[in-house]
C-alpha cells in the first residue's frame, strides 16, 4: 500500500496527514531597513548570497508528489535569482536547471487576459476575492456555484486560461507561451515529462472545471481549457527566468533585460493586487504580514515576489509547507527583502 499521498482529492489535508507544519515556515521578522528609491547592486549580491548560505542546510518541507514527475525532482535544489528593474542580476545556488512552472504561470495568464478582455471583465467573470479553501477546493465552487473564484486557485485559473481569444487550441497556447516567454526574455517550452505525469492525474482539474461548466459558469471548452491549462503548467523555466519575470512586474510589465513592454503597465497594479490577496493560498495573508510583497508559488518548488519599482525575486527549491508554498523560498524571500528594505508598507513619517 503506497504512503498517502497530497492527492488529486484534496492538496492540504493531504499535506497534513504528512505531518507538514504551517507556522514555523517564516521567520517573525520585520523590514530593518527604510525603502530605498533604488537597489545598491552590491547590497543585492550580499543579500542573496547571505540567504543562500542561511537556509541551504534547511530541511523542512517535501516535494509535491500529487504529480508524480515532481516527486523525482531532486529536493537540494536551491537557487535564488534578484533582478532589479535597472536590470541588474545577482544570483546563488542552483540557478540553472529547469522546473516545472506549475501555478506561478496563473499570474502570466491572467496578465493575458486582462490585457485582452479587460480587468473588469475578469473581475466580474471570474471574481478577485480570496476563496477560503485549499488552491484546488470543489467545496468553493458548491459554496459559490461556479462564481467568485479568483484566477489564482484552480477553478478560477482553469476558466481564466479558458478565456484566453485565439481561433484554435494552436493560436490561444501560442499566446499563452508568447507571454510567458516576454516576460522572462528566452523563448520559454514545456517539460514534456511533467505534461504526461499531470496529464495523466489531473483528474481534479478535469471535474472542477466540469462542475463549473454544470453551473453554466465555464467560459469554453473545459477539457480544451484543462489541456492548456496543464500545458501552461509545465512551463519549464529556470530560477533566473523566475526573477526576470518578477522584475518585469517590478518594473510596470517592462521586461529589465530585454526591454520590451510585455502588456499596457496600466494592468501592473491589478495584477500584484491578486498576488498579494491569493499568491500563497491559504497563507496568502501571513506571507503579506511578514513581507508585504506580491507573491506567487508553484507546487514545482518555484516562488517570486515583487518588490515594486525595486526588485522582483524568483526561487527555486521544491520542498512544500502544507499549503503548497516552498520553504526556502519564503524564507529567503523574506531574508533578502528584510535586508533590502522590499517591503511597500515600510513608510517612515515624513
Ligand atoms: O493544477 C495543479 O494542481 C498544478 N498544476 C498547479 C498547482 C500549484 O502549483 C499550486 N501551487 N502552489
Amino acid at each position: 500500500m503506497p504512503a498517502i499521498t497530497t492527492s488529486r482529492r484534496d492538496f492540504a489535508s493531504g499535506a497534513a496527514l504528512l505531518g507538514l507544519a504551517t507556522a514555523s515556515t517564516l521567520a517573525a521578522g520585520r523590514p530593518a531597513v527604510a525603502q530605498p528609491a533604488t537597489i545598491d547592486p552590491a547590497a543585492a549580491d550580499a543579500a542573496v548570497k547571505s540567504a543562500y548560505d542561511q537556509f541551504k542546510g534547511l530541511a523542512e518541507g517535501k516535494n509535491a508528489d500529487y504529480i508524480p514527475a515532481l516527486a523525482k525532482v531532486p529536493s537540494n535544489y536551491f537557487g535564488i535569482a534578484l533582478v532589479t528593474p535597472q536590470g541588474k542580476v545577482s544570483t546563488a545556488g542552483d540557478i540553472d536547471p529547469t522546473f516545472s512552472i506549475q501555478s506561478i504561470s496563473k499570474v502570466f495568464t491572467m496578465a493575458l487576459v486582462f490585457q485582452q478582455s479587460s480587468e473588469k471583465f475578469v473581475e466580474d467573470d471570474i471574481g478577485v476575492d480570496a476563496t477560503g479553501q485549499v488552491f484546488n477546493s470543489i467545496v468553493a465552487i458548491e459554496q459559490h456555484k461556479g462564481k467568485e473564484m479568483n484566477p489564482l486557485v484552480n477553478p478560477g485559473a482553469i476558466a481564466t486560461t479558458g478565456l484566453v481569444k485565439g481561433a484554435n487550441a494552436d493560436e490561444i497556447w501560442a499566446r499563452i507561451i508568447g507571454i510567458h516567454s516576454d516576460f522572462a526574455g528566452p523563448q520559454l517550452g514545456i517539460d514534456d515529462e511533467v505534461y504526461k505525469s499531470e496529464s495523466a492525474t489531473n483528474q481534479r482539474n478535469r471535474a472542477i472545471s466540469m462542475l463549473m461548466s454544470a453551473y453554466e459558469r465555464f467560459p469554453s471548452d473545459p477539457a480544451q481549457a484543462v489541456d492548456l491549462y496543464t500545458r501552461q503548467c509545465s512551463i519549464a523555466v529556470n530560477a533566473k527566468d523566475l526573477g526576470v519575470m518578477a522584475a518585469t512586474l517590478a518594473n510596470g510589465c517592462k521586461n529589465p533585460v530585454t526591454g520590451k513592454q510585455v502588456i499596457d503597465a496600466r494592468h501592473t497594479p491589478a495584477i500584484l493586487a491578486v498576488m498579494a490577496t491569493a499568491g500563497l493560498y491559504d497563507d496568502s495573508g501571513r506571507w503579506l504580514f511578514h513581507t508585504g510583497l506580491p507573491a506567487k508559488s508553484g507546487v514545482g518548488g518555484g516562488l517570486i515576489a515583487v518588490s515594486p519599482r525595486r526588485f522582483g525575486i524568483g526561487t527555486f527549491s521544491p520542498p512544500l509547507d502544507a499549503a503548497g508554498n516552498s520553504v526556502r523560498g519564503q524564507r529567503a524571500i523574506t531574508a533578502i527583502s528584510d535586508a533590502l528594505g522590499g517591503n511597500p508598507y515600510a513608510v517612515r513619517p515624513s
